[in-house]
């Protein structure tokens, strides 16, 4: 394992009272991991606004009782096939419907897909959560 570095960070009073009753409340057992949790952000969102390749998940809430719309997500879905690593299908109640779907690829893919699907007819809520592949994060 290659050795950890130290440094100094120069800080106003005020924002480290706040950092560090942010991080307790968070769970953080100190400043270094909640530190180092902030850079791997900072790397991940600059990941996706560099176009890399990384990981998206899209969260859709639907009534499949809606005229069309189950076989528009599942037609949609296998147009998107190469980029789709998994999806999950839970049925909330008599009439709506979850679906997660996992995945891969560009940036700008991942989102024109999560946009396209968000904004299909009939979709009642839909959401997009980013995250990286790992392989470029120590
Ligand atoms: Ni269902």
């Amino acid at each position: 394992m290659t050795e950890a570095v130290r440094f100094g960070v120069s800080i106003h009073p005020e924002l480290q009272r706040k950092f560090d009753a942010l991080i307790e409340a968070k769970g953080y057992q100190n400043r270094s991991e909640a530190i180092r949790d902030l850079i791997r952000k900072f790397l991940v969102e600059q990941e996706w606004q560099d176009d890399e390749e990384i990981i998206g998940t899209v969260t859709i809430v639907y009534n499949h009782h809606t005229r069309e719309l189950p076989d528009t997500v599942t037609e949609f879905q296998h147009q998107h096939y190469r980029s789709i690593l998994s999806s999950l299908h839970v049925h909330l109640d008599v009439e709506n419907c979850l679906e997660v779907i996992v995945l891969r690829g560009r940036a700008g893919e991942i989102r024109r897909f999560a946009d396209r699907l968000i904004g299909t007819k009939g979709i009642k809520h839909g959401t997009l959560s980013g995250t990286t592949t790992g392989s470029k994060l120590p």
